[in-house]
């Protein structure tokens, strides 16, 4: 271990971590697994920013440190990797795509892939990210009953796949939920179980997730057949994707599904459940959602809303910006320290498993005052100047930030205002949802339950600002 900062002073001896002990021979283990998120929130209270306790066979570090997390994603990232662990846990599921991929393939790989994300490229699908909002909104019936989270998850799977591979998902839209519902499971339980049974036990889990990975990789294998025969580049990420060479060739077929594979995932689920945390919290925060239907309305009126608008929206912006940090989705996610290593105040040996929770991060009453309420109005430009890099991180940061992260905030954006500027956001009437930390923070199987309620009664404006069936809005008072 390194005593001396980069600029040879002596650094002062690392501080003590403190332990979580837990059971005599499994540590940790089961007290996350009873309830992972409340775990991890409750011993951040009791031990501090930075704890260690035993998962499994090894040592877990739990950090929420704005320095060491920093460290983590940006000053020491080369050398922390994916941990084995979760490579193994996505390994018959996403293979070797760019989640948990490393090292020089995932640097050819990210090259790849990344131009899909540029800023000119990720603005020109925001019309389709609007039509397809609006659509689903013409879809709803005045005074029914629907589960919001499907509703995300299917609209959001439809704006990945029109959007990045210029396909339309909606006929296996069916399909490829069920099979993305199977493999959650199946990855949950592989998590949550000391030993999990191997691919080939004949499980009905186990079979039932074969099953699914074969209705996928189905799907995966239509969608680029198709490509390969029409044989044209239409300049899009599939095309990248099927048709891109650099010095090594083009990609092997394998790797090709393992990215398809990632992209479908990564770029659906996360998205869906932020929007669904985000209309909860405009349901149950009435102040909230009419100042941002207000800003709505002043600036965009009844027409599709633009990538132009965005800049005028800042509340908008700001409430999902609130939802992020109180549920973000991907509420955990885990390095492997591949040397010895010391991190701001702290020393953390070679293979130490280093877990960063968002949720935790965000939840830190240090850097966020009240905590747990609910105030958008928090995120005033002053007040992100003033965060210390580190202690808002949804999206990860450094090398490995998430790819869609400038794809999803327009998709957010654009989603939310279009829900809020055309339906009245609320829950149906007693319904409170489960707070479920999987793989995704997530409101459990009974959903987002809501009544289909139009402002006005009437189902998306036209472009004139006014109503389908002819009222205009008034809510812009
Ligand atoms: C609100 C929505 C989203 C959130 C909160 C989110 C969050 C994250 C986080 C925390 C990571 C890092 C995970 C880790 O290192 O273990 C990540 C990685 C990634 N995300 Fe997202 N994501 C979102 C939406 C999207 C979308 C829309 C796409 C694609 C269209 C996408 C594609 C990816 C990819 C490809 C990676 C891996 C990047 C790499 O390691 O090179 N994500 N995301």
């Amino acid at each position: 271990m390194s005593l001396r900062a980069h600029n040879g002073d002596q650094l002062p001896p690392p501080k003590p971590i403190p332990r979580h002990k837990g059971h005599w021979l499994w540590g940790g283990t089961f007290d996350f697994q009873r309830n992972p998120a409340e775990f991890v929130l409750e011993a951040h209270e009791k031990y501090g920013d930075v704890f260690v306790t035993r998962v499994l066979t090894g040592q877990s570090y739990f950090i929420r440190d704005p320095e060491v997390v920093n460290a983590i994603n940006v000053t020491h990232a080369k050398h922390i990797h994916k941990p084995k662990v979760v490579k193994q846990m996505w390994k018959p599921f996403l293979g070797n795509g760019l989640v948990p991929n490393d090292g020089e393939s995932w640097k050819r790989q990210h090259k790849l892939i990344m131009p899909a994300f540029h800023k000119t490229r990720v603005d020109a699908y925001a019309p389709t990210m609007a039509t397809y909002t609006r659509d689903m909104v013409r879809g709803w019936t005045d005074g029914e009953q629907r589960d919001f989270q499907k509703e995300m998850m299917e609209l959001t799977l439809r704006i990945v796949a029109k959007t990045l591979f210029d396909t339309d998902l909606s006929h296996d839209s069916e399909t490829v939920h069920e099979a993305m519902g199977a493999i959650i499971e199946a990855l949950i339980d592989h998590a949550q179980t000391p030993i999990p049974a191997p691919r080939w036990w004949p499980s009905k889990r186990n079979r039932r997730m074969v099953k699914a990975l074969d209705a996928m990789d189905g799907v995966i294998e239509r969608l680029v057949a198709a490509r390969r025969r029409e044989k044209k580049d239409r300049g899009d990420l599939m095309s990248h994707i099927v048709f891109a060479t650099d010095e090594k060739g083009s990609m092997s077929d394998q790797q090709l599904r393992d990215e398809l594979m990632t992209l479908i995932f990564a770029g659906h689920e996360t998205t869906a459940q932020t929007l669904t945390w985000a209309w909860y919290q405009l349901a149950t925060h009435r102040d909230a959602l009419e100042r941002a239907q207000r800003e709505i309305d002043e600036v965009v009126g009844g027409r599709p809303i633009g990538e132009d608008d965005l800049r005028n929206l800042p509340y908008l912006e700001m409430c999902l910006k609130e939802s992020l940090r109180r549920f973000p989705p991907a509420w955990i996610y885990a390095r492997e320290a591949q040397a010895d290593l010391r991190l701001g105040d702290y020393f953390f040996p070679k293979g130490a498993i280093l877990a960063i929770s968002p949720l935790a991060t965000g939840r830190n009453a240090k850097y966020f005052d009240d905590p747990l309420d609910y105030r958008p109005e928090r995120w005033t430009r002053e007040f992100e100047r003033s965060l210390p890099r580190g202690a808002y991180v949804p999206f990860a940061a450094g090398p490995r930030v998430c790819l869609g992260k400038q794809f999803a905030m327009m998709e957010l954006r654009i989603v939310l205002g279009t829900l809020i500027q055309n339906v009245d956001i609320n829950l149906l009437e007693g319904f409170e949802p489960d707070f479920v930390s999987a793989i995704s923070f997530n409101p459990g199987e009974r959903g987002m339950q809501m009544t289909v309620r139009f402002r006005d009664g009437a189902p998306v404006r036209t472009g004139d600002g006014s109503r389908r069936q002819g009222v205009s809005s008034t809510h812009a008072a």
